[in-house]
């Protein structure tokens, strides 16, 4: 018989008062393995913290997003938000499986052109397309999503020096029952703006007019905000035929489906529309617009949370254990906000990586950085976990790996499982040469011998 495992004593303050319907989330069962690979070999083979990304998770997301749409609708295209992970092998994952890539820079349009993305197939959206980027974009026959007036009065001068049509979009932002609303970003339908915009551009002899592009915002928890999206995007469409005799060729609806996380202070309580549901709205709207068969725009979607967020995991250590001066237990953890940014809006969902007991405390999880606002978890109820125990974060595929800051510690390696369970470093862990290698030392602070 192998020996126990030893565990603290501890003493557990008990106290009365409201819980929700769902109760306090408890996290006891351990997570031992990712697609077959044991956490504590990952842990000693790439350190701690380590994030690893499931290449069957983001296959399996995908091939599950794209078929909610294409049995609905005969015209489907996925363009892959860079913004949500633009790890090239990531991208190279989502450009394997057929998705187009959708960027919002210019070193992201680059990278899409590295990873082998034909320029035809790069949708290049934002509000900050500086000039030489939008030559590129002209030159690589791209789908420009125009943000403002400026940059459409821009393009049509890039255009002319050239001697080279661009194949535009505009960007509409509208009313969709959802505030407050994202209208900083496009053309605004109700007020007429989208309608000058395409004026301008049907009257352009250097813009051809493509297709029309929403994104309405990000967790969005309403098939009804997609279905009127749609529609609006389908009566511009139609307009366009009819009033310019211009055939739009698509309609973007942009991201911001739901992943599964659980969003700060809503318990888990929340019913979150399905893939389906969303396609059934969206499909649904843009069928019974009124465009003829032949006619029908393709479908393009930007989904990111979507596809990635459940493919990535974070694996920490504990570093210790404390008590507040209220009582309260405290964790602190390998891994803080900088390289959890989501935590700021997500309750991630944390599981021992080792056989725990049933014993649980309520913990207050920190990071750890020496900033107060390094705080993963206001309150989890964790099982007894030691210094030098590991936990799996769950879902945190999405964002975390883009929006990471090098703040104070440094970020750690990206592992991915391929579909045979092999692992590769897909990104390095930094070091002190990679951080300063862009730091230069005047003449007269150099150290003198
Ligand atoms: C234009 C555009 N498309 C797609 C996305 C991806 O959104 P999500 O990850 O919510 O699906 C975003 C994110 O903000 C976006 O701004």
């Amino acid at each position: 018989m192998s020996k126990l495992k030893y565990e603290r004593p501890f003493i557990k303050k008990m106290s009365v008062g409201m819980l929700d319907k769902t109760g306090t989330q408890s996290e006891l069962t351990p997570v031992t393995t990712i697609d077959g690979i044991a956490v504590k070999e990952l842990i000693r083979k790439y350190g701690s913290p380590v994030f690893v990304m499931s290449e069957q998770q983001i296959r399996h997301n995908y091939q599950f997003a794209v078929r909610a749409f294409a049995t609905r609708y005969p015209k489907v295209q996925y363009a892959w938000s860079y913004k949500t992970h633009y790890n090239n092998a990531i991208c190279r994952i989502f450009h394997q499986e057929g998705s187009w890539a959708e960027v919002v820079s210019g070193f992201e349009y680059q990278k899409a052109l590295n990873n082998g993305v034909p320029g035809s197939q790069i949708i290049f959206n934002g509000p900050d397309k500086q000039e030489s980027e939008l030559i590129l974009a002209v030159n690589h026959e791209s789908l420009i999503h125009i943000d403002h007036l400026e940059e459409l009065y821009l393009l049509s001068s890039i255009c002319n020096t050239l001697k080279k049509k661009a194949r535009v979009a505009i960007r509409v932002n509208m009313d969709t029952g959802i505030y407050p609303m994202w209208d900083r970003f496009g053309f605004n339908y109700e007020n007429g703006q989208a309608w000058t915009a395409l004026q301008k551009i049907a009257a352009s002899e250097f813009l051809s007019l493509t297709g029309l592009h929403a994104h309405i915002g990000t967790y969005m928890m309403s098939t009804n905000a997609y279905a009127i999206a749609a529609t609006k995007l389908s009566t511009l469409a139609l307009q366009c035929k009819k009033e310019f005799n211009i055939t739009v060729k698509y309609i973007d609806l942009g991201g911001g489906f739901p992943g599964t996380n659980i969003l700060r202070g809503t318990y888990g309580a929340v019913q979150l529309p399905t893939v389906d549901e969303f396609a059934e709205a969206i499909t649904h709207a843009i069928l019974q617009a009124g465009f003829p068969p032949a006619d029908l725009p393709m479908l393009v979607l930007e989904s990111g949370r979507l596809l990635v967020d459940d493919a990535g995991y974070l694996l920490g250590t504990v570093l210790a254990n404390k008590k507040l001066s209220d009582g309260r237990k405290a964790t602190i953890m390998d891994f803080g906000v900088n390289i959890m940014f989501t935590s700021f809006w997500y309750d991630h969902k944390i599981s021992p990586a080792q056989e725990v007991t049933s014993f649980q405390e309520d913990t207050v999880l920190y990071g750890p950085l020496c900033m107060n606002i390094d705080v993963i978890r206001e309150h989890v109820s964790l099982p007894l976990m030691n210094r030098g125990d590991h936990v799996v974060v769950h879902k945190v595929g999405a964002y975390n790996m883009t929006q990471w800051m090098q703040f104070i510690a440094m970020r750690p390696a990206i592992v991915l499982i391929d579909t045979n369970s092999n692992t590769h470093v897909i990104r390095q862990k930094e070091d002190l040469a990679y951080m300063e290698q862009l730091e230069q030392i005047p003449e007269h602070l150099t150290l003198k011998n």
